[in-house]
């Protein structure tokens, strides 16, 4: 038998679903939003041990993880391009890995090139089992839980609600996880409408189009990124995974089609006055030949959202590393749900 159930692990944006949990989140992050403002003593899990393994390139996830650990009190070890700086590279096996050391640590955040890694081994049925807690730190094309957990910080701060909110998510649908993980998410509250904007090759994919159609929600896959600009509260941008891509030339493609549905500032002022624009971050600016998804002139414009967003991901992280170091004693800690 695994043992999952006995340990709590962060791998999925659905687990983070239950209304009372986000309300219970929502108030914790925001005070730890607080704490930092004005300078307040955080360090209440000094006795706490986080590894931090990113086989992955981050800045923000990585950077915001380890703050916020650190900012608990906790102390980090962390292996950044964890591809070539562990053990991975001599061809270990990533269950191998934390097996290895988890004895030594409270929890680990990972971030793994391949889709569904981590709930491959905390699900695995044979012993030695994975026993202390994994955050999700994405996983391939995947899930990426704390990134839609600081988006729906983010919309909730931001409109109070997270029901009947109009959200276009524009740009790599196919390949993105943020996308895949804050739709998960949001489909599970009332009157919520989606477009997905995007060139075909990356549009929807039919595992999120029948997620989204048994539970019911509103949604349309549209070319037309001026028709759809005007009529959403959201816009969320992502930017085209080019390095998922290894053929030169479909990548090359991939950008030019790309370009039709880039944020420019013309577009951006004919959105409502009170919507803001999302995007995970990073936005493409450099390798984009000249294109990037959404262009630098939108930056100062009121509905850009984007870095206020990405602030928001330290006191997130900190709220969720707090929940998972207070366990079972903390009534949040239980109303996590399974890993699907
Ligand atoms: C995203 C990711 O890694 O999925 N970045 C992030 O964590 N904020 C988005 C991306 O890489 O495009």
């Amino acid at each position: 038998m695994s043992n999952t159930r006995a340990v709590k692990h962060i791998l999925d944006s659905r687990q983070l679903k239950d209304r009372r949990f986000l309300e219970g989140f929502f108030a914790r992050a925001k005070e730890m939003k607080e704490a930092i403002l004005k300078k307040r003593n955080t360090k209440h899990h000094e006795r706490f041990l986080i590894a931090s393994m990113f086989f992955e390139p981050s800045t923000r996830t990585r950077f915001s993880f380890e703050s916020a650990g650190k900012r608990l009190g906790a102390r980090v070890i962390a292996t950044e391009n964890a591809k070539e700086f562990s053990s991975g590279y001599k061809g270990e096996s990533l269950k191998h890995s934390i097996l290895a050391i988890q004895d030594g640590f409270d929890a680990f955040i990972i971030r793994h090139h391949e889709d569904g890694s981590l709930a491959r081994i905390v699900k695995d049925p044979n012993p030695p089992f994975i026993a202390k807690p994994i955050i999700n730190a994405g996983d391939g094309k995947n899930q990426h839980p704390t990134q839609s957990l600081l988006d729906v910080f983010t919309l909730h701060e931001r409109f109070n609600r997270l029901d009947g909110l109009k959200v276009a998510f524009i740009g790599d649908i196919l390949q993105g996880r943020t996308i895949k993980s804050l739709a998960f998410l949001l489909a599970h509250f009332r009157d919520n409408e989606f477009f997905f904007v995007a060139p075909e090759r990356l549009g929807l994919q039919t595992d999120m189009a029948e997620y989204l159609r048994e539970r019911g929600v509103k949604f349309t896959e549209s070319r037309d990124i001026d028709a759809i600009l005007p009529e959403v509260d959201i816009a969320y941008v992502t930017r085209l995974q080019w390095e998922r891509e290894k053929d030169e030339e479909r990548r090359e493609e991939l950008m030019l089609e790309a370009v039709a549905f880039q944020l420019t500032r013309s577009r951006a002022v004919k959105m409502k006055a009170d919507a803001i624009i999302m995007h995970p971050l990073p936005i493409n600016t450099e390798k984009s030949e000249g294109y990037p998804e959404i262009t630098t002139e939108v930056d100062s414009d009121p509905r850009a959202h984007y870095f206020v967003q990405s602030n928001n991901g330290l006191p997130v992280r900190m709220a969720l590393l707090d929940i998972l170091f207070r366990g079972e004693s903390d009534e949040l800690y239980n109303l996590i749900g399974d890993v699907p």
